[in-house]
């Protein structure tokens, strides 16, 4: 295998028009915290998601040597909005990447969710372009495997968001070193090895929309309160535990340790935030309601759903396929009034990204 750090340096220069769909994914344990250029402080792992995606193209033309050059639409508009985090992308990766100097890209994206909903596409988004990129590069070293590509493409999806180096295979990557993962870096993503439980190819998660607004506190600022938090070196350390508690649940099919891990990940995201300086609630009271119902209909009925969350109010419902009937209908019945216009995504985990032929 190629480093993916590795700079190709080939005489690159060449029309080029690819389109590549990338999924979101849903974190277990949590990245939250990085230092260096977009490097994590602890190991997280996520569930590939299929029906939240971004769709991109680009075409690459040929131009004089510079700074990156682009254009960008979303939707079929002009998006300046969205023009500082892609330059920013771009400049990261060009090291890498040498013939970005040498050619403009005409990036075209569209999202398969609604894009003031508040679901986080930074994920399948950079996920999305750098596939592309990468597709690009791949014409020219044939002998690349496909995963070599992927190796490529989660390395430079990183650089555009930590949390997109895990949209680009299924059904589950891990990104961070840890030791229950061989082969897990902090450079690129990795799906991991090990034959996991089947109920979890297609663990459904629905999103209950309680808060669209835009984030209080931008991922990065956010990954910022854990330089000197107080409870930094605890919370990495439980990171690395919870690595290895949800392997064996993932591989074991054992739900109980699943549920547990999973809603003590995304309750020690927000005591992280809300024990942070500046400290942040990101919850809304029906955030709050929402988690209390779950884990009351789970003891009562015994449904195996448990929630997660973001750095955000939204609350995302996982559970089996199989229990899909009373998990719907509890999610119908109690939580339509707490989420903006009754809106909730259904969504389960996926097989990860692929290439758009028209
Ligand atoms: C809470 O990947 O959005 O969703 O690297 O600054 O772009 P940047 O951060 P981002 O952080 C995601 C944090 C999280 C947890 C997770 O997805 O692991």
């Amino acid at each position: 295998m190629h480093h993916p750090s590795f700079v190709f340096d080939l005489p690159i220069k060449s029309h080029f028009q690819t389109q590549w769909q990338a999924p979101s994914n849903i974190a277990l344990v949590k990245y939250w915290g990085k230092h260096g250029q977009q490097l994590p402080k602890n190991p997280s792992i996520s569930f590939t998601l299929s029906h939240c995606l971004t769709t991109t193209s680009v075409h690459f033309s040929p131009r004089k040597d510079g700074s990156p050059h682009f254009d960008f639409k979303f939707d079929q508009k002009k998006q300046p909005d969205f023009h500082p985090k892609i330059q920013q992308f771009l400049e990261r990766i060009q090291p890498y990447f040498p013939a970005l100097a040498q050619h403009h890209l005409s990036i075209s994206s569209r999202n398969s969710f609604p894009h003031s909903s508040g679901i986080a596409s930074s994920a399948s988004a950079m996920a999305a372009l750098a596939l592309c990129i990468v597709d690009f590069e791949k014409q020219h070293h044939p002998n690349w495997t496909e995963e070599d590509a992927q190796q490529k493409a989660s390395f430079l999806a990183r650089l555009g968001s930590g949390s997109a180096a895990r949209s680009i295979v299924g059904p589950m990557m891990v990104w961070g070193t840890s030791k229950a993962f061989p082969g897990s870096n902090d450079l690129y993503a990795v799906a991991p090895q090990p034959k996991w439980h089947p109920i979890f190819n297609n663990y459904q998660d629905t999103i209950l929309l309680v808060d669209k607004d835009a984030k209080k506190v931008s991922s990065t600022a956010g990954h910022g309160l854990m330089e000197g938090h107080p409870f930094a070196e605890q919370r990495f350390a439980q990171a690395h535990r919870n690595m290895e508690l949800l392997k064996q649940a993932l591989t074991a099919g054992d739900l109980a340790t699943f549920i547990a891990c999973t809603e003590a990940e995304a309750l020690s995201l927000h005591a992280m935030m809300m024990t942070s300086d500046p400290s942040f609630l990101l919850m809304k009271p029906n955030t709050l309601a929402i988690l209390q119902k779950v884990r009351d209909f789970r003891t009562a009925s015994g449904t195996p759903l448990c929630f997660t969350l973001d750095a955000g109010a939204n609350v995302h419902i996982l559970y089996p396929e199989q229990d899909r009937i009373p998990a719907m209908e509890f999610i119908k019945y109690e939580f339509t009034d707490f989420c903006h216009k009754g809106a909730f995504i259904t969504d389960q985990v996926g097989e990860g990204a692929k290439k758009v032929i028209d």
